[in-house]
């Protein structure tokens, strides 16, 4: 009898135990809700990242993008990439049209990785890079 009140409270000792990392986490999940949208970011702090501006609901631009996934190979056409600020995107838009780059960057295509890298990068996100980089090569 004795044995099986110490299994039966060990047992409650977990079950509070994850209750309480339970409670925890939703605390925390709360305070990053209700945190104010325009909290400073000095340079170089970490918390300023994009997954911070994500968490917050915070829509990265295309130029946004661009600079954080894209600009390694498109501004200097490594491996072969449309170079921006060439005519090298004119050249695939004529090509291929707006919806067929979309879906190539999102795909990958050749020595393209899947966009391009960018794994938190919604498909609209991949659209609005392409149009930045575009936008930029004329
Ligand atoms: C590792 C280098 C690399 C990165 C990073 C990269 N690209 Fe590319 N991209 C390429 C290469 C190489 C090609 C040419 C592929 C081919 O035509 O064979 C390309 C081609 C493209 C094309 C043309 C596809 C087509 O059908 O002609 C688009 C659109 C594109 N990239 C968008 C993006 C976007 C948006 C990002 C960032 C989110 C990105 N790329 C990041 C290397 C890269």
């Amino acid at each position: 009898m004795k044995t099986l009140f110490a299994k039966a409270s060990a047992a409650l000792g977990v079950l509070a135990l994850s209750v309480s990392i339970h409670a925890a986490t939703s605390d925390e999940a709360i305070i990053e809700r209700i945190k104010p949208v325009g909290s400073v970011c000095l340079q170089g702090d970490e918390s300023c990242g994009t997954a911070a501006a994500a968490a917050a609901g915070g829509a990265r631009s295309g130029a946004d993008i661009v600079a954080q996934a894209c600009a390694g190979c498109h501004n200097a056409g490594v491996l072969g990439a449309p170079k921006t600020g060439t005519g090298d995107w004119a050249a695939r838009l004529d090509e291929k049209g707006l919806d067929m780059l979309v879906t190539n960057a999102i795909n990958g295509i050749g020595n393209m990785p899947a966009r391009g890298t960018c794994g938190d990068c919604s498909d609209d996100e991949i659209k609005l890079a392409i149009e930045d980089m575009i936008a930029n090569s004329q």
